[in-house]
């Protein structure tokens, strides 16, 4: 994840010891006493993840607990994004003066049923899918974007985007994408200056689609 983000934003990624963590109480008080194993393991390494990313920006230890709507809620002053999939859990964060949002997001590098790709997919994406180079499952990396791209969006303007509400590009050679939110949310969003677009990055990698973005300041 380093590598797709700008140095003011601080990644963190899960070490062995990580999923067996400490939480803090906020934190505790957010997953319950009835978590099961798995969801306290990710939900765990996550918090341990954004509290180093913290650490990488010169911040004290502080909790990060989750909203009623599952969103992670970052100390004033901070953004920041978790990610986790089977094996993999990585942070990050950077400070509110430095950046206005930032998503990542990291799937499991597979094919992906007819069903999935109609849900995720517009049209037109599902023909770019078909264009591109082979050996890679494009529909995972988009959905990965859109999923990171709604990570940055949510905090920022804090409504519901569908999959089919962000329109894809990627440049493979590059490693990046663009999307283009549909503009009735866009012109529908409650908060001054909402972004049209957001751009990142991705890799392909390790049996893992991993993908990235930030918001710059306005
Ligand atoms: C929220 C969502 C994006 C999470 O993605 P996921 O692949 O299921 O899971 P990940 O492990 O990558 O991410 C989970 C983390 O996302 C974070 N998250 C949850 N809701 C969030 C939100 N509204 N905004 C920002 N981050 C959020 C949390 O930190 C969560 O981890 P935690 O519960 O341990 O704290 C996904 O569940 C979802 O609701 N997707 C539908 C909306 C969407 O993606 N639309 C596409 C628009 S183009």
């Amino acid at each position: 994840m380093r590598d797709l983000l700008p140095p003011t934003v601080a990644v963190a990624v899960a070490g062995s010891d990580d999923w067996a963590g400490e939480l803090l109480a906020a934190e505790q008080a957010c997953l319950g006493e009835r978590a099961v194993q798995t969801r306290r393991r990710d939900f765990t390494a996550g918090r341990i993840c954004a509290r180093r990313a913290m650490a990488g920006l010169g911040l004290p230890p502080a909790a990060v607990p989750a909203a009623a709507d599952r969103a992670p809620v970052w100390p004033a002053g901070v953004v920041g994004s978790i990610t986790h999939t089977t094996g993999y859990c990585a942070a990050a964060a950077a400070r509110s003066t430095d950046v206005r949002s930032v998503g990542m997001d990291a799937e499991q590098h597979r094919e992906v049923n007819a069903g999935v790709r109609r849900l995720v997919l517009l049209p037109e994406e599902e023909e770019t899918c078909a264009r591109l180079p082979g050996g890679i499952s494009w529909p995972v990396v988009l959905f990965s974007a859109k999923e990171t791209v709604y990570k940055v969006w949510y905090p920022v303007v804090g409504s519901w985007l569908d999959f089919h509400d962000a329109r894809l590009e990627l440049d493979p050679e590059a490693g990046t994408f663009t999307a283009r939110i549909a503009p009735a949310r866009v012109d529908a969003a409650a908060v001054a200056d909402p972004p049209a677009t957001i751009s990142g990055r991705f890799v392909v990698a390790d049996g893992l689609v991993r993908t990235a973005a930030v918001l710059p300041l306005r």
